[in-house]
């Protein structure tokens, strides 16, 4: 279980389409933003339905920069099935949800960016394999990466201290990023972005469950104190709504307003009809 205290701290760095490559630019939506993480190694039509009823960043999970134990060389290693994201990708493009995918690096008990390596190499090693082997048909990878960096469950695991190699890697590996076109960012409020969980968690002493009604609530005190946050996201979209049926992605949506045509409102339920969702 991944702690909402790793949520919150993840940061996002967003990415243009590498500049050497012909796919067209990419950037995040101009609208705010609502973030659906994938679940582990998620690749489903849960994904498409978040999408439809609001989520416009899909951060998929996860990867860890890794080395291969034979050469030394780094080595991205890889959870997801990248043959089901692209063909989720297209199944968005093609019903016209302009959607931003970031791939997060790390999660909960992974490893930590391995720092045998540059930071030079291993974002060389990282943008070879998003450019060369993630995509495919009409996807052209991902837009950019998603810091997450996390601890573990055994105690004595290694991967419980941020060395600082790793944050150097992690920070040197942005800039060189950065230098290809895409963004590493000062983080003001205007492009902060708000961690949730899942109601999966609503009866846990360890983790915080915000309904959308709260959310919405928090949202227009901090607009009242001139405090207007760039967006939310939430962990995940597997077990967004499954113990009450109030699901973050359209709840979110219906004052974020990321997707047109999507009706529902927060704290209410609703159903799928065959014309969207309907509040009951
Ligand atoms: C490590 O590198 C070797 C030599 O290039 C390659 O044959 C092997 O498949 C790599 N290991 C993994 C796990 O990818």
């Amino acid at each position: 279980m991944r702690s909402l205290l790793g949520f919150a701290v993840a940061s996002a760095v967003v990415a243009a389409r590498n500049l050497l490559t012909s796919a067209a630019a990419a950037a995040l939506p101009s609208s705010r933003l609502l973030i659906g993480y994938a679940s582990w190694a998620q690749c489903d039509d849960k994904v498409i339905q978040a999408v439809e009823e609001g989520v416009n960043v899909v951060i998929w999970f996860s990867i860890d920069l890794a080395v291969n134990e034979t050469t030394g060389r780094p080595e991205v290693f890889v959870r997801p099935d990248l043959d089901c994201i692209a063909e989720k990708a297209a199944i968005l493009k093609e019903k016209g949800l302009e959607t931003t995918h970031l791939i997060s690096i790390g999660g909960w008990n992974s490893p930590h960016p391995d720092t045998s390596n540059t930071a030079k190499d291993v974002y060389l090693e990282f943008d070879r394999w998003n450019r060369e082997d993630v995509a495919r048909g009409g996807f052209g990878g991902f837009d950019g990466i998603d810091w997450d960096v996390e601890g573990n469950d055994d105690l004595s695991s290694p991967f419980n201290e941020l060395t600082a190699a790793c944050i150097k890697l992690m920070g040197e590996m942005s800039q060189l990023a950065k230098r290809d076109g895409y963004i590493t960012i000062r983080v003001s409020p205007s492009q902060l972005v708000v961690g949730l969980i899942c109601d999966e968690v609503i009866d846990s002493d360890r983790m915080l469950y915000l309904s959308p009604k709260q959310v919405v609530e928090a949202d227009k005190a901090l607009t009242r104190a001139d405090i207007s946050v760039r967006g939310y996201g939430y962990w995940n979209m597997q077990c967004d709504g499954v113990n009450t049926g109030v699901r973050l992605s359209a709840g979110l949506n219906a004052f974020l307003h990321t997707r047109k045509g999507v009706k529902g409102q927060s704290g209410s339920s609703w159903r799928r009809t065959g014309k969207g969702l309907l509040d009951l």
